[in-house]
């Protein structure tokens, strides 16, 4: 395992993911993480991340000290680099001016950390600090024109310091430069693979559960679904799946988890269908956070009414996933499960005594669909666009009534089969239809209409947090268009979102 005590920066993830890209598991660590811990976890090497902070901050984050005491090589980032060098005391200043963008650095010594980099390359700096003097001790692998410590190297210490970002595509040497630490100078073998962490995920969920039931919540989505296969796995038959149909789902969309899991994983699947209660309950509800409430807590009404007619159960498992957790910031990560948790079934654990077992918490995004694709998930639920817990709710804009859920239903199966069918599906990252309660007027044939519209949007984005439209060619959203107006009775005008994020939304509601 390779720790990366992370400062705060916004590339700590980024550079988890390097790590693992490497086949070297990673795990992201507080910075005031107790060295006894580390030691435990048997770290081959730490990586100090970059911040915000200024080593001179009076609240600037820190770290113990006796991470040099380890014996592990230490790779310091930016401000990782800085509050590292200050600790063996160099002395750092703010730079005569902010230094953001692309340098050019001259590698001097190429023996270790730059190892078969070209002796001039292209760095992404983003800092307002810098080292001023190092003691004796130190020696300068790189420099550039404004930052004559833009590399170091304290060979007593194992310790490696860069200015500028090596994790981040800017950087294009970047990813050697990280492997030089992984494999020369911590040594690791890169041998970590999905497969291993399948076969230990498996293994640890049997550990945990021993010969108790475990119940899953399955959403149609690509996380619960790599859940249960995984669950299936390794306990067989202790696994029991609910799904719930609130009525708010897409075309198939039952019928699809029906033949997947109880056709073909012969996963012991518990349907209920709580649709009249949940459109009973949003009759006339237009708010759409008001909706969101609603859908929550009838949610749990609806599990809860199955969940508690199975025996034995004692675990819930949840798809919590990676950023979920440290994005809490938490110690132990308890309290991102539970910010995840209220996402989802809101506080059924407790109402029910279960335990929880979340088998992909260490896991980003796209390490779930690699395993999903271990487990034998067919590639269509892999590689699925994420869709709300709220459903149509809030692609039917005001009130939802049975009517318009068909119409936006009806919209969206025409959208992502043309989507699929121009190859476009696994390029954009979500795409959706939203049924726009506003009346316009139209003819076909010789017959005025006044009917509604039909919203696509389709939006490219890594983390879901900014967004950009997608540039769908003008051929695919043309034949949407027709097919939509000509078939889904209803609508006679579809329009094309061209908006990003922020500041708007992904979704309309
Ligand atoms: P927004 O609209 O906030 O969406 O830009 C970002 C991502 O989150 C999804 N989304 C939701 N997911 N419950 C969910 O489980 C919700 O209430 C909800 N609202 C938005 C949205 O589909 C997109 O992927």
């Amino acid at each position: 395992t390779i720790a990366i005590l992370d400062f705060g920066s916004q590339y700590g993830q980024l550079i988890a993911r390097r790590v693992r890209e490497n086949n070297v598991y990673s795990k992201i660590y507080r910075p005031d993480i107790e060295i006894e811990r580390l030691a435990e976890d048997g770290v081959a090497g730490i990586i100090l991340s970059g911040g915000p902070a200024s080593v001179y901050a009076d609240n600037a984050p820190k770290t113990d000290p006796r991470i040099f005491e380890l014996g592990v090589p230490v790779l310091g980032i930016c401000y990782g680099m800085q509050l590292a060098t200050s600790m063996l005391g160099a002395h750092i200043k703010p730079a005569k001016s902010r230094e953001y963008g692309r340098a050019k650095i001259t590698v001097k010594d190429s023996s270790d950390l730059f190892n078969a980099v070209n002796e001039e390359t292209t760095v992404w700096m983003s800092h307002g600090d810098q080292i001023d003097a190092v003691p004796a001790g130190f020696d300068i692998l790189a420099s550039t024109e404004s930052c004559p410590y833009a590399a170091v190297r304290n060979s007593k210490m194992k310790f490696y310091g860069v200015q500028f970002h090596p994790e981040v595509t800017h950087t294009p040497e970047g990813m050697e430069i990280l492997r030089n630490f992984l494999y020369n100078i911590c040594g690791c073998e890169g041998s970590w693979k999905m497969q291993d962490f399948a076969e230990e995920a498996i293994e640890a969920v049997r550990q945990k559960v021993g010969d108790d039931t475990v119940i899953c919540g399955l959403s149609g989505g690509v996380d619960s679904a790599v859940v249960a296969a995984l669950l299936h796995k390794a306990i067989g038959d202790q696994l029991v799946c609910i799904f719930v149909d609130n009525g708010l789902l897409r075309n198939h969309e039952r019928e699809g988890v029906e033949t997947m899991f109880r056709g073909h994983f012969k996963i012991n699947l518990h349907v209920v269908d709580w649709s009249k209660q949940f459109l009973a309950k949003l009759k006339g509800v237009v708010d759409p956070q008001k909706k969101r409430k609603i859908i929550g807590g009838e949610f749990i009404e609806a599990f809860k009414s199955e969940a508690c007619k199975i025996q034995n159960a004692k675990f819930l498992a949840q798809g919590t996933l990676y950023p979920d957790v440290i994005e809490s910031g938490s110690k132990d990560g308890n309290l991102a499960a539970n910010i995840k948790l209220h996402h989802n079934v809101g506080g059924l654990p407790e109402q029910l005594g279960f335990d929880l077992v979340e088998p992909l918490r260490d896991l980003f995004k796209d390490e779930v669909r690699k395993l999903g694709e271990i487990l034998g998930l067919p590639e269509d639920m892999v590689w699925r666009h994420p869709f709300p817990g709220p459903g149509l709710a809030v692609r039917v804009l005001g009130e939802v009534t049975e009517e318009k859920l068909r119409v936006v239903r009806d919209a969206d199966e025409i959208l992502i089969n043309e989507i699929k069918a121009a190859g476009l599906y696994r390029k954009v990252s979500q795409t959706l239809a939203v049924l726009v309660p506003v009346e316009t007027v139209g003819v076909m044939g010789d017959e005025r209409t006044y009917e509604n519209v039909i919203a696509v949007r389709s939006v490219d984005t890594t983390d879901f947090m900014t967004a950009d439209f997608s540039r769908i060619p003008y051929e695919t959203l043309s034949l949407i268009s027709s097919r939509i107006i000509n078939e889904v009775r209803g609508v006679n005008r579809v329009v094309y979102d061209i908006s990003s994020k922020p500041p708007s939304t992904i979704e309309w509601e």
